[in-house]
């Protein structure tokens, strides 16, 4: 997991860049990047502790091997040869927002493009240029395969940028933002056939193997008995920040407990606040 140095040590990576409006969006992109969108579960190599962030974003692992096809985490440093260093901030958005490549090829779905249309365009910008501006590195990940067509899954509502007036003023919709760019709803929502169902948003229910064993997403809709309605917004903060469930057990991974920890006050707020809207399922 994630610590609080280590998390600092990205910011100073950061640092030295000119001008206070790209000073503040390379604050902002950072901020999405390596805490509400946990892009360093995916693109940062795994070592014996976790994601080492000596090598972040230099991609590698993990890798996702399927029928349709096996890819890894890209290297997303500005590496010309090895990572998107050839790349505009204009193609790095277009990649988020609709899963293409600047070649055209789209990429698989475990980039989980289908919930980034929701960005805002000043979000939006702020991971372009934060990416930009990391360090190079010439880490080549193995190229991806893809052995058959695979559909893209657009989560309802991000379809389009939201409205940034609208996320201030109310509190649920800055929620409902938050919780569809850090894509929890493809974890917590049951899979027919392969495909989200979209019917039965956070009734959990997919599998997770890993090294960790097996993890099963679990219920955090407003169910009264299998869901969160009896918690308090403290246990409800406490498991998605510390990975620790109601009842004082430890929660197991893939989920990004780490990167969660380091959310603002007002942004853990506003998901429990949006958590607490959704129809209870079964
Ligand atoms: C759940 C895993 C996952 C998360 C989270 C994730 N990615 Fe990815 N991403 C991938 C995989 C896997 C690929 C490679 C897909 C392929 O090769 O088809 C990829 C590809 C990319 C690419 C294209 C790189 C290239 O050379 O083609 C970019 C850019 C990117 N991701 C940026 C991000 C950013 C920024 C975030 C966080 C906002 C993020 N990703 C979050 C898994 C993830
Ligand atoms: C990569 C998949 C994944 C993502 C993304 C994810 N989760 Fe989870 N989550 C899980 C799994 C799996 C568990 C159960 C772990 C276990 O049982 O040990 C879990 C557990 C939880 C719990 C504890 C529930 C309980 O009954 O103890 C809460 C609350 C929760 N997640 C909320 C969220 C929220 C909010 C987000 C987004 C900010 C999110 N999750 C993102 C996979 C994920």
């Amino acid at each position: 997991m994630l610590g609080r140095q280590t998390v600092l040590a990205v910011a100073v990576l950061v640092a030295g860049t000119s001008g206070a409006a790209t000073q503040g969006a390379v604050e902002r992109g950072a901020y999405l990047v390596n805490t509400v969108m946990t892009c360093h579960n995916c693109h940062t190599p795994i070592g014996p502790n976790g994601p080492d962030l000596a090598r972040a974003f230099s991609g590698g692992t993990p890798v996702f091997d399927t029928p349709a096809f096996r890819v890894r985490g890209s290297n997303i440093t500005p590496d010309k040869q090895n990572g998107i260093g050839t790349w505009s901030e204009a193609d790095i958005e277009k990649a988020l927002r609709d899963g293409v490549r600047p070649n055209g090829v789209p990429l698989a779905p475990p980039m989980p493009t289908g919930f980034y249309g929701v960005l805002t365009s000043a979000d939006g910008k702020a991971i372009a240029v934060y990416l930009k501006s990391l360090k190079a590195s010439p880490n080549k990940v193995e190229a991806p395969v893809y052995n058959s067509h695979f559909e893209r899954e657009l989560f309802p509502g991000a379809d389009k940028p939201a409205d940034p007036a609208a996320l201030q003023a109310d509190k649920v919709k800055l929620g409902e933002y938050l919780v569809t760019i850090a894509h929890c709803m493809e974890c917590h929502t049951p899979r027919i056939d392969g495909k989200l169902d979209f019917s039965a948003v956070g009734a959990g229910r997919q599998e997770f193997a890993g090294p960790w064993g097996t993890s099963i997403a679990r219920n955090i809709t407003s169910h009264p008995q299998k869901g969160l309605k009896a918690w308090t917004d403290d246990e409800i903060k406490r498991a998605i920040t510390q990975g620790v469930s109601r009842d004082g057990s430890k929660l197991k991974p893939p989920m990004g407990y780490g990167f969660y920890a380091r959310m603002t006050a007002g942004d853990l707020d506003a998901v429990v606040a949006y958590l607490r809207t959704l129809p209870p399922r079964e």
